[in-house]
Order: C-alpha cells, then structure tokens, then sequence
C-alpha cells in the first residue's frame, strides 16, 4: 500500500511539501532517508534513529540476500523485525550494488552473473529474484531491478547509443519486476527507476514508459554516478519535475546539503546517501556553518561543540539529565578529536549522530519553511550560513 498527498507547492520552484502513507507509517516530505545497507545504520541504535526523527530508513537487496541470506529474514517475518526498526524501509534492487561490482559481474538480456564478494560462490541476480528477495524483506517500498548506467566505463564516458541500451534495458526489467510483484502478491509498493545517462531526451524516454507502466512512485538514478557535477545538476533540473505531480518522487543517491535543497527546488520528494555516515566515520561532520574535519589539530584543546546551534546527543547531550558536578552537557571538538586521534568507537558513533542530525533537521526546516510559504528565505539563509564556516 501507498498513498501519498501533496499538501503544499512552492511557486517560486518546483518544490512540493507532501505526505507518504506506507504500510509500517507516515513519511512527511521532503525526506532524508538513512542507509542502513546491511539492516543498520552503522553506529546507530534504531532508537538513537528514532529519537532524531528519522522516518523511514534504506536496506539493500544484494548485502542482505549475501548475509545473513533470505531464510533467516524470513524466520523473523522480515527485516522490520529482524533489525527492530518499526518504522517504514526502502530496500535497493541489487541494480546499483552490481553497478559497484565493476569488472566482476556479466549483464544479459535475463539478469546479472558474477561471484559472490563473500565467498566466491556463483550467483545469478534477475529482476524475478530481486522481486522475491524484496519480498521476503517486506520492505515498505521495493525498488525495481534496474541498470546503473556507468558515468564511464575504463576512462571511455558511455556514449549516446550505449546509454539507450542500458536505459531499454532497464525498463524491460522494470516489466518483469512488476508482473513478478504482482504475482507475489506483494502488499508494498514497487517503484521505477528513470535512467538514460546524461541524455535529456533518453531521460525523456525512460520517463514517459514508466509513467505508462503506472508505478505509484519514481526514483531517478544513474546520478552521482562519477559525473561532472554540472552534469548531475542539469540532469536532476530536468528529470524530476516531468514526473506525474501526485507520486512520490525519489532521487538515488544524492547527495551534499547544498545537493538536498537544490532537488528539493526540482520538485524531489525523497533522498537517500551514505554521506552523513560514511563520512561521519572518516571524521568529516556536516554543520549548518559549514563543514569541519574533526582530525585536524585545530581541535585539540576547542572546548566547543561540533555546532552550537545543534541539537543533537553530540552537540548538547541528553536533554533532560542533570548532572550533580553542574557540568554542562554536549560533547567537545577537544573531546571528539581526541577519541579520533585514539581509534575510539565513540567517534565514529558520535559523528554520525551528529550528521544524520544534521541532515534530518535540514529537511525539517524545508518542511517548515514550504508549510510556511518561505522555501526562498530558508534557501537564501541555509547558503550563507553554509559560506559562513565554522
Ligand atoms: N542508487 C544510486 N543510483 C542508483 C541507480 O541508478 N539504481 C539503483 N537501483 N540504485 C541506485
Ligand atoms: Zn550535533
């Protein structure tokens, strides 16, 4: 099941406030999505996610059907309670996951052969068994078996005609991975993904059979794909506002701050990327004042913290809890470098709280400001406090 409602448009952009009803909860948008590929946010409790408001978190087809593999989830009823997230899951198809495999993989007109990055084992994956495996995930929204075009392939940039064929090919699966869904009888909701390179008229294509196709949401992928940001900017200021207004629209992997509010402008419901975790890990934080890299000496003795205007367990501890020396809560710059500096686990924990944080309340001031009628003053304000630094 799904429904969504459009409950705001801005006029100044293409922008749209909207509500998602899925089958686990409510998704207000615009949204961030968390990634959790392996059935959790690296570092983070499912309550830490749930106590800084995340509302529906990502997994992955191809990492879960690896390990621990389909009969465990099953023997749980699924992921939700496998991984005790109770809240709405998107789960990836494999597509871009075998796009990451590069040189070890062979792609037909049937599926995708290659080794198994675990054991070696052979394995085939097809749109049929993506379909199957989503569905013994019982994931809220089930992405279709698709192909990542490649930016380049071997330093050659894909050219116009073999973009085309990755794009037809894609939506072929898109048709098997819907009959196959509908044969399953799965309750969730599929969507397709628009490909076509960095082709406005291949984009123009994949689009407009897709809409044919009728899904109840669309994803744009093939972007932050190793392109010239130029060519990600150009590609997501056409795609995602020539799709159907009243389905959710969903944008794969992207991307920085600036990255989310410049989609929310092209009309983008839903993000997803592993930055604000993978880089909370190698000590890189996100901040309204813009960016810092916790390892540098700078930090040493700073007893400030990561960002004094934020809100999070990092920033300002546990709201709530006095301590009896009277000591002020939020953890230091001083304090986080020095646990990088130690290979501590804190860290990395601490990060990407911090982050996720970050990119979470970013879109809930988006949401705010579309409810309010001011998306231009809030976009004007998030880029010069960006400039600002911290
Ligand atoms: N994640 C980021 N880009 C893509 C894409 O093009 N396809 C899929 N399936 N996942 C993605
Ligand atoms: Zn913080």
């Amino acid at each position: 099941m799904l429904t969504f409602e459009l409950l705001t448009t801005d006029p100044a952009s293409h922008a749209r406030r909207g509500r998602l009803t899925l089958n686990h909860g409510v998704v207000e948008t615009p949204i961030f999505m968390p990634v959790g590929t392996y059935g959790t946010v690296k570092g983070v409790m499912p309550r830490s996610l749930h106590e800084m408001g995340a509302q529906i978190i990502l997994g992955n087809t191809f990492h879960l059907w690896m390990r621990p593999g389909l009969d465990v989830v099953q023997s749980f009823g699924g992921l939700h309670a496998f991984e005790q997230w109770h809240k709405p899951i998107l789960t990836d198809s494999g597509g871009f996951q075998v796009w990451s495999l590069g040189e070890m993989r062979k792609i037909s007109e049937e599926g995708v052969k290659f080794a198994s990055p675990v054991n070696g084992d052979k394995l085939f994956l097809t749109p049929e068994i993506s379909m199957q495996i989503q569905t013994v995930l019982n994931s809220d929204i089930v992405m279709q078996f698709d192909e990542c075009t490649p930016y380049e392939t071997k330093g050659q940039i894909t050219t116009e005609r073999e973009a085309r064929q990755s794009m037809e090919l894609s939506l072929r699966w898109a048709r098997r991975c819907q009959a196959e869904f509908a044969r399953l009888q799965n309750p969730n909701a599929l969507f397709g993904i628009v490909q076509g390179g960095m082709f406005e008229h291949l984009r123009d294509e994949s689009l407009q059979q897709l809409v044919e196709m009728d899904f109840p949401g669309y994803a744009v992928g093939g972007v932050s794909v190793g392109e010239p940001k130029e060519d990600m900017l150009r590609i997501t200021a056409h795609t995602p506002h020539r799709l159907p207004a009243h389905k959710p629209r969903y944008l794969m992997g992207v991307g920085t701050p600036e990255d989310l509010v410049y989609g929310v402008q092209q009309g983008v419901d839903m993000f997803d990327c592993v930055m604000p975790t993978r880089n909370a890990r190698n000590g890189h934080l996100f901040t309204r004042f813009g960016d810092l890299k916790i390892r540098n000496a700078r930090h040493k003795t700073d007893p400030r913290p990561i960002d004094e205007t934020c809100t999070c367990y990092a920033c300002a501890g546990s709201s709530g809890v006095a301590w009896a020396d009277g000591g002020r809560e939020g953890f230091s710059r001083a304090y986080l470098h020095h646990l990088e500096r130690c290979g501590e686990m804190l860290a990395p924990m601490l990060a990407t709280v911090h982050n996720l944080h970050y990119y979470l309340q970013l879109m809930t001031g988006v949401r705010g400001a579309l409810d309010a009628g001011q998306l231009g003053a809030f976009a004007a304000r998030f880029h010069a406090d960006r400039a600002r630094g911290v």
